[in-house]
C-alpha cells in the first residue's frame, strides 16, 4: 500500500503522506521555460509529451507521495466545444454556450477531443519516479464547473444577480455535466489515476438554501460513481461553510480544507480522513514560519488519518526551496 493509501484505507496515523495543489505548475522555473514556448494552455495540456513532463516535474525535486497530472478543471467544458482560452494575467475566458449542440455530443466526440489527457495518465502512471506512489487525476464539481461555464470568467467574489435567471439551462447542462464528468474520471481511471479529487473551488459562493441542489446532489452521485469503481475519492468544496455537514451527507473517503476553517474544530468534528489546510501565503514567508506553521496542523492531525497539503493552490511566487523546505518538515515529523 502506498502511503496515501496507508492513510485513507487503512486510517494509518502512523506516517504524513504530502502532495501540493498546483505541484505542478508556475512556480517552477523549468515549467515557465515550457510554458514560456507553448503560449496555448489547452495545448500544452493536450501535449501528451510535455504535459507528461510537467506533471512529473515536482517529483523530480520533491519528496511527495503523489503526482496530479497537468491539466485542467476547464478541459470538462472544452471537451464539450465551449470555447475556452487563458489569458495572460486575467484567467480562464469562456465562450458562448449552444446547448443544442452541446446535448448532441456523445462519448465518442467528447473522448477523441481528449483523448491525450488520458495518454498522460497512463505515462505518468508508469513511470519509476511513481513507485509506492499516487497517480491523481481530478474533475472541477458539477457546481464549479456550471459558475465558469455560465459566467465565462472567474466570479471573482460574486455571482452576477442574474446567475440563476435561465433555470431551463442550467438543470440542463448540471445533467451533461454530471454525466461527462463521469465519462472522464472513468478513462482517468481506466489510465491509471489511483486517486480521484473533486475541486469545488467555488463552493464557498452559494447561499445555504442552494447547497444541497448544487452541491451535495451532483457530487454525492460523483463519489458514489468514483466509489463504485473502487478508488478512492477526496473532495476540496473550498469556502463551504460547514464542512461537517458536506462530509456527512456527501461522504467523501477524505475531505480537503481550505485556511479559512479551525483545523482543531475540524479535526474534533469529522471522523474521516484530513487533507490540506496550511494557508499557502505561509510558504512565502521564512523558514522559521513555515516550521512552526506546519508543525501546527502536524501537531492537530498528530493522532487522526491526515494528509499533508495546502489550504488552496501554491501561488506562483513561492520559492521552490520552500516547498523543498515544508516536505521535509512534513517528513521528519513522524520518522523521529
Ligand atoms: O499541479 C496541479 O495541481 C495540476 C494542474 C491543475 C491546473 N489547474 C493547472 C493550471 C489543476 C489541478 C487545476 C485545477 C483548477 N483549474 C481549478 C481548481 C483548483 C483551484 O485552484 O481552485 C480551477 C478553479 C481551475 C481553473 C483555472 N485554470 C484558473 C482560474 C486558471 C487561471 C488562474 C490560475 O490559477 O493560474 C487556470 C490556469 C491554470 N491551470 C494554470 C495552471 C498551471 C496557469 C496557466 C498559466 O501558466 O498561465
Amino acid at each position: 500500500m502506498t502511503p496515501l493509501e496507508q492513510v485513507i484505507i487503512k486510517k494509518s496515523t502512523q506516517l504524513n503522506p504530502i502532495w501540493i495543489m498546483r505541484q505542478a505548475g508556475r512556480y517552477l522555473p523549468e515549467f515557465r521555460e515550457i510554458r514560456s514556448m507553448n503560449t496555448n494552455f489547452i495545448e500544452l495540456c493536450l501535449n501528451a509529451e510535455l504535459s507528461t513532463e510537467i506533471t512529473l516535474q515536482p517529483l523530480k525535486r520533491f519528496d511527495l507521495d503523489a503526482a496530479i497530472i497537468f491539466s485542467d478543471i476547464l478541459m470538462l467544458p472544452y471537451a464539450l466545444n465551449q470555447k475556452v482560452e487563458f489569458k495572460k494575467n486575467f484567467g480562464p475566458v469562456l465562450g458562448d454556450i449552444n446547448l443544442e449542440e452541446m446535448l448532441k455530443i456523445d462519448e465518442v466526440d467528447f473522448v477523441h477531443k481528449i483523448h491525450k489527457i488520458y495518454k498522460i495518465l497512463n505515462n505518468v502512471s508508469k513511470n519509476q519516479l511513481l513507485i509506492n506512489k499516487n497517480t491523481i487525476g481530478f474533475v472541477g464539481a458539477p457546481w464549479t464547473l456550471l459558475v465558469y461555464m455560465i459566467n465565462r470568467q472567474s466570479p471573482k467574489i460574486k455571482l452576477k444577480k442574474d446567475f440563476f435567471k435561465d433555470q431551463y439551462l442550467i438543470n440542463r447542462l448540471l445533467l451533461v455535466i454530471e454525466k461527462f464528468l463521469k465519462i472522464h474520471i472513468k478513462n482517468q481511471i481506466d489510465n491509471g489515476a489511483t486517486v480521484i479529487q473533486i475541486f469545488d473551488s467555488w463552493a464557498g459562493l452559494l447561499e445555504k438554501k442552494d447547497i444541497p441542489n448544487y452541491i451535495y446532489t451532483p457530487i454525492f452521485n460523483l463519489i458514489n460513481y468514483v466509489k463504485s469503481l473502487k478508488v478512492p475519492v477526496i473532495c476540496f468544496p473550498r469556502k463551504i461553510k460547514d464542512y461537517k455537514e458536506f462530509c456527512d451527507i456527501t461522504k467523501p473517503d477524505v475531505i480537503s480544507i481550505d485556511y479559512n476553517v479551525d483545523p482543531k474544530e475540524i479535526c474534533k468534528k469529522i471522523k474521516i480522513p484530513v487533507q490540506g489546510g496550511l494557508d499557502p501565503k505561509i510558504l512565502l514567508t521564512d523558514k522559521e514560519t513555515i516550521k512552526k506553521e506546519a508543525t501546527k496542523y502536524l501537531n492537530i492531525f498528530k493522532d487522526h488519518p491526515y494528509i499533508f497539503n495546502l489550504g488552496h493552490g501554491v501561488l506562483p511566487d513561492t520559492k521552490p526551496e520552500m516547498v523543498d523546505y515544508l516536505v521535509n518538515i512534513v517528513k521528519d515529523y513522524k520518522n523521529k
